[in-house]
């Protein structure tokens, strides 16, 4: 008996929507559909997705952030096919195999000097337990406080630190102690930290959810107040690190040294899952204090070498190929050219972000004509603008993009790091056009943007938006 999965493929080709519909999530069939979306994908390589009619996506999603070295990558393909063939030791279990001890120098090598010590599982939220699970242990503490906006995953203890009640709703009661600050908020941060039983404050250098930022000085106040309280500092890289940003870690732009880290998406190379929690030997210690706790915070999979490999090309990759400085040059490229459209369209008020992830702020216009059309959308549904060009992006020109957050007109782009200037302009000029049609006659806008809301999402609550995903 062989499995042919050529075979498998072809008998079984154009079920998707059905087999979702009754095994997986019918609801988010619905969406898909809905948005018309819903699209056989055959392939992926580099930036673009190709579809069974031989048709380009540009995909500016990159799977949430994983696809940092683009779809298909030659070099990790290579490299897994290699692990394949050599048929390693894959996780003994009571041993110490080589591969985790490689990736896990790799990762040393690159982050402060604080950082000496690797955590390897599955996920970014597997990665974000850890960190509350040792911030706890060390510092004898256990309350966690996070920022309003925050998301670091949906597991139940990620999912207390989320900043969206949407998420959380039905789910309670969730974390004791889990406090949010508002972003920013220094006095606030302050207040809860005065309280003494503090053990971390989890950040994301930039907000996933809508592209939010901090200035330099924000954040080196808000990391003193934590260290001068005796409390952990975790950054969750989880997507800003490995180059999103344009530095290899996001909290490096802001001269910031953290007590935890957590990676995961563009460590995969796209391929395996794998999720990291790196942190100082003193807090490690605190955890894997003697020998019957060696394995007291542990994962079946946390050494699964098939992710180690991946792990390893993707940075040996990151190094002959220049990813990380690739992505700080394409970041202001997207600025210089985003800031000009921004300047000629009345719709587009800012860009958020830096590197390859770019939060693009839309707006009520100014012109009578334009502002008319705006509300009217906006009335059908909040932040319905945003959505309202996530479809035709998507149908007229075949560009992949999400609204970054619910309620707020923000289109999030985190293209993989290394799309080049040719996808910024096709992403840039079909904007362009786009809201130069809306700003002509934007009739068409009106009627779409008002039709879905009503119909497509009437079903839902208000206040959810329909790309609005987990990441
Ligand atoms: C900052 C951050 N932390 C944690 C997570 C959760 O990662 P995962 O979806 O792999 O559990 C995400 C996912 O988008 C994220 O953006």
């Amino acid at each position: 008996m062989t499995f042919k999965l050529s075979e498998l493929l072809d008998q079984r080709h154009g079920e998707n929507f059905e087999l979702h519909a009754q095994y997986i999530n019918p609801q988010l069939t619905k969406v898909v559909k809905t948005l018309g979306f819903d699209r056989f994908y055959v392939r992926g390589e580099g930036c673009y997705l190709y579809d069974e009619e031989g048709k380009r996506y540009l995909d500016m999603l990159s799977g949430f952030g994983v696809f940092a070295l683009g779809r298909s990558h030659p070099v990790i393909k290579d490299a897994l096919h290699q692990a394949i063939d050599a048929d390693l030791p894959n996780m003994a279990q009571i041993d110490c195999a080589l591969l985790p001890g490689l990736l896990a120098e790799q990762l040393v090598t690159r982050s402060p000097v604080q950082i000496e010590r690797v955590f390897f599982c599955n996920s970014g939220a597997e990665a974000v337990e850890a960190s509350i699970k040792f911030a706890r242990a060390s510092t004898k503490r256990s309350r966690i406080l996070y920022n309003s906006h925050a998301y670091h995953g949906l597991t139940m203890g990620a999912l207390a630190l989320n900043g969206s009640s949407d998420f959380k709703s039905g789910f309670g009661p969730l974390l004791p102690g889990a406090t949010e600050v508002p972003f920013g908020d220094l006095d606030a941060l302050k207040k809860e930290l005065k309280k003494g039983d503090v053990a971390a404050f989890i950040v994301e250098p930039i907000q996933g959810k809508g592209v939010y930022e901090l200035e330099k000085e924000q954040w080196l106040a808000l990391e003193a107040a934590v260290h001068a309280a005796g409390a952990l500092f975790i950054c969750d890289e989880v997507q800003t690190g490995l180059g999103r940003t344009g530095a290899f870690y996001a909290f490096e732009h802001y001269g910031l040294s953290p007590d935890i880290i957590t990676i995961s998406k563009a460590l995969s190379g796209g391929f395996i899952p794998v999720g990291a929690m790196l942190t100082s030997d003193k807090v490690y210690r605190s955890v894997y204090s003697s020998m019957e706790r060696a394995l007291v915070h542990s994962t079946t999979f946390k050494g699964n070498q098939m992710a180690m490999v991946a792990g390893l090309a993707t940075l040996s990759v990151f190094d002959d190929d220049h990813i990380v400085e690739h992505a700080n040059a394409m970041g202001f490229v997207w600025r210089k050219k985003l800031e000009e459209l921004a300047r000629r369209h009345e719709f587009l008020h800012v860009i958020r972000g830096r590197g390859q992830m770019i939060g693009l702020v839309f707006g009520a216009p100014t012109s009578a004509g334009a502002k008319r059309r705006y509300r009217a959308i906006e009335a059908a549904r909040t932040a319905m603008f945003s959505q309202t060009l996530v479809v035709p992006l998507f149908h007229r020109y075949g560009i992949l993009t999400q609204v970054a957050a619910d309620n707020v007109n923000v289109i999030k782009l985190l293209p993989p790091l290394i799309a080049g200037e040719e996808e910024i302009d096709i992403f840039v000029s079909a904007l362009d056009e786009l809201l130069t049609d809306a700003e002509k006659n934007s009739a068409w806008l009106v009627e779409f943007g008002v039709t879905m809301a009503k119909g497509a999402f009437k079903k839902t609550r208000k206040s959810s938006s329909s790309t609005r995903a987990p990441s």
